[in-house]
């Protein structure tokens, strides 16, 4: 480079003008150097410049630099240039500018610019120092998507748990109704359509609460390869005869500590969309693998932790998507099928889940030509553990024992009530902890049951089971919650001997965990 004379940056120590010293620094520099006319002519380039922008430094010099921005944005890097030579002055690196720029090849990538100057023969002449910050960008962009979808997970996560108490209400009472109803009935199909209605509103508000990690698991350690083993037959039928679905499960996979269900959600919802993704068929391939994320690699995926990890990877050879759809795939009702009845809460449910076990999810998606789906969950060591699969069997449904329900909101408490009473059951009803509390010193601690809330105003669920339990023994106690924090039970894990029912429920089902319940009493 020539022309190097005194920019108002000087004041450095000993004597670089010696051609070996400034050679050295051009050269090992890891930032593009050129020095540039007020003009816009390139007069000088370092070496970093063909491997940055794919052109020699010779290919550079007499050229206008606002060949190396793209169309888009050459004007105003012209108008930029020529503000800057009025008024010259330095610019230190985080005080640059960034920009787009363009490569020989047409590429784009993002640099940021840091500038001096100096007085050359035909005026001032800009130095700029040029940076691609590429890499810093995207650990940007994704640590930016990842609070994005942090704050609107919350979001959906508390207007569902108020939706759940709601909901419990609508088909508790809706079902007392149809059982009161003759088969004959002409208002019957009206209480049935309000029930469906509101089974469908559950549904969804499920996989809000799943996005919001708020939904409440019972994680056991699951074999991967062997639970995705378990589901394959029903996912092959879900998927249909012109899909060809190739399952690659390693057997070493490993083991992570997961709700089988989840794990079910997730690869069911991956495999639906890649179907849907390939209207005129072709072939999925679902694969399981052990792999270990190192540094590098963590330093490349915001949030990641190196370790080990179980991968599940979904490929299609689909439509792929463009970088625009990439950008916001995971965020509830974000959907491109729009005509299709789709409501755009698969990929946030993957998502949710995903995060709720410690995962990670990425992507890689070409347009015309397929996407791959990378989950990965941490990788336990412990043994499998088979029981987690079994269901309980269904017993009597009736009792005569003595039940105190403590629930703050009135719908559900009433609701609980009524059925409770109806199936033989003594009831006590209190509105809050401190209620329960003298309720239960009242009762000379003849009760059997406590159904307690697990979030309510004063005292959580958890701290009242433990106040009553030290004065009765053999209380049982079910919790109810349509979500839960995790002060009361760690970021809605349960503990294994927990009793635990989700709002909203079937009667059936409440009336199923509270026999379970006591007859799990020692
Ligand atoms: N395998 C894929 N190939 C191409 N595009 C995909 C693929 N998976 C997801 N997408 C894109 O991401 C969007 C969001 O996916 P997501 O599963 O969250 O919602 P959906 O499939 O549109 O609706 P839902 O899953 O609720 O039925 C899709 O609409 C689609 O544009
Ligand atoms: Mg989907």
């Amino acid at each position: 480079m020539s022309g190097a004379g005194k920019g108002d940056g000087e004041g450095g120590h000993g004597e670089f003008a010696s051609a070996g010293i400034l050679e050295a620094i051009l050269e090992s520099a890891s930032q593009s150097i050129l020095a540039v006319e007020g003009s816009g002519e390139i007069v000088a380039a370092n070496a970093r410049v063909e491997e940055m922008f794919g052109y020699r430094p010779e290919e550079l010099v007499g050229e206008q630099v606002e060949r190396l921005v793209p169309d888009g944005v050459r004007e105003r890097h012209s108008a930029e240039r020529q503000a800057y030579f009025r008024a010259p002055k330095v610019r230190p690196m985080g005080e640059g500018l960034e920009l787009r720029a363009r490569r020989k090849d047409g590429r784009e990538f993002p640099v940021e610019i840091s500038l001096s100057y100096v007085e050359g023969e035909n005026g001032p002449m800009a130095i700029a120092f040029i940076s691609d910050i590429t890499h810093r960008k995207t650990l940007e962009d994704q640590l930016l998507q990842s609070q994005k979808l942090e704050a609107v997970g919350r979001l959906a996560g508390g207007i569902a748990h108020d939706f759940n108490n709601l909901l419990t209400v609508i088909m508790g009472y809706d079902e007392m109704l149809l059982g009161q109803l003759s088969p004959l009935s002409p208002t019957r199909g009206y209480a049935e359509e309000i029930l469906k209605a509101a089974e469908r509103a559950a549904a969804l508000t499920r996989q809000l609460l799943t996005f919001g990690r708020r939904q409440i698991v019972r994680p056991a350690v699951l074999d991967v390869s062997e639970a995705l083993g378990r589901t394959e037959g029903m996912l092959r039928r879900l998927l249909g005869e012109n899909i060809t679905l190739k399952y690659c499960l390693a057997p070493g996979a490993g083991k992570v500590l997961m709700d089988q269900s989840q794990l079910d959600q997730v690869a069911m919802n991956l495999l639906i969309n890649a179907r849907e993704a390939m209207t005129g068929g072709g072939s999925i391939t679902l694969e399981t693998n052990a792999v270990e994320l190192d540094e590098t690699y963590a330093r490349t995926h915001a949030g990641v932790k190196p370790g080990a990890y179980v991968q599940i990877s979904v490929s299609d050879e689909g439509t792929g998507m463009d970088e625009e759809t990439q950008r916001h795939i995971f965020e509830p009702f974000f959907s491109t099928k729009g005509d299709a009845g789709n409501s755009g809460l698969g990929l946030a449910t993957v998502y949710g889940i995903v995060k709720q076990n410690g995962g990670d999810i990425w992507l890689y998606s070409q347009a015309g030509v397929g996407t791959t789906f990378k989950v990965y969950l941490p990788r336990v060591d412990e043994a499998a553990d088979e029981e987690a699969a079994k269901k309980s069997d269904m017993g009597p449904m009736r009792g005569a024992e003595k039940v105190l329900v403590v629930e703050d909101e009135e719908g559900v408490r009433s609701l609980m009530c009524d059925v409770l009473r109806r199936s033989g059951y003594e009831v006590l009803a209190a509105t809050s902890p401190q209620e329960a509390l003298e309720m239960s010193r009242n009762a000379g601690g003849e009760i059997d049951l406590l159904i307690t809330d697990v979030i309510m105003p004063g005292m959580n669920g958890r701290e009242l089971a433990r106040q009553m339990m030290a004065k009765r023994q053999g209380l049982s106690v079910l919790y109810v919650s349509g979500y839960t924090e995790n002060m009361t039970l760690r970021h809605g894990v349960l503990d294994a001997d927990v009793n635990f029912l989700q709002k909203p429920f079937p009667l059936e089902r409440l009336l199923r965990r509270v026999r379970e319940t006591l007859d799990n009493r020692r």
